[in-house]
């Protein structure tokens, strides 16, 4: 009605890192930035798309438009993700810790004699597996990320399948890309790959956005 191609679509966009306590004063994190998220969440709704924006701990403003859930935890973020849906899009580009520790401490670990205390981790549900998975609630369209040091195409497409999600945005992290604003990413299909020039992180989200647009589109 507006005009936009996306107006009339919900989107579930998940960014940023996760956060796993340790004890109520530690935890276990990573150095994602959000920004590749946070711009594909207001690229999104740019084109129209009501954007629910799922954020772990990051340093960045909500975009316009875009209704923000702050959590920390991946369980957290599984649950945010599942409250979001139903929805027609989803992207998935937290950087999801692997691991959570098991049995998290109820009170402050102390400094103690016997030396320092080891961490049982136990590993934390794919959430982009999750919402890939076949049923009346999948997404119409699902998109994961994959941060590559080596065999970039390989990794992303054997991600494809195991997670059985329909596209991949693949990026090679060997030189800088966390807390950067430029990014040199492939989008990987079933119709093939496709490497697109480096770019801002914006305008890679821009990019993605206007190809969900052409997808819902087609
Ligand atoms: O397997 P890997 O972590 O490299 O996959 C990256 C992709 O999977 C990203 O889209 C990320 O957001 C998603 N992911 C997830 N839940 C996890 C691990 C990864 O949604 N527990």
């Amino acid at each position: 009605p507006d005009g936009r191609p996306l107006t009339g679509r919900t989107a579930v966009v998940t960014a940023g890192p996760t956060f796993e306590p340790i004890d109520p004063v530690r935890g276990l994190t990573n150095r994602s930035s959000g920004k590749q998220g946070y711009a594909v969440a207001a690229a999104l709704a740019e084109l129209g798309a009501q954007v629910t924006l799922i954020s772990g701990p990051v340093a960045l403003d909500a975009p316009v438009g875009v209704t923000r859930v702050w959590v920390e935890a991946a369980t957290e973020m599984k649950a945010a993700v599942d409250a979001a849906l139903p929805a027609d899009i989803a992207v998935m580009s937290a950087a999801v810790a692997d691991w959570r520790v098991d049995g998290v401490a109820s009170g402050k670990i102390k400094k103690a004699p016997g030396g320092p205390p080891s961490l049982a981790l136990i590993e934390n549900p794919d959430i982009l597996a999750g919402v890939s998975a076949p049923g009346p609630r999948r997404p119409r369209l699902v998109v994961g990320f994959a941060a590559e040091t080596s065999d970039l195409a390989a990794n992303a497409r054997a991600k494809l399948s195991r997670k059985g999600c329909d596209w991949i945005v693949g990026n090679d992290v060997s030189d800088e890309v966390f807390g950067s604003d430029g990014n040199a990413v492939t989008l990987f299909t079933r119709n093939g790959d496709e490497p697109w020039p480096r770019q801002s992180k914006t305008q890679v989200a821009r990019k993605l956005a206007q190809r969900i647009a052409d997808h819902f589109k087609a």
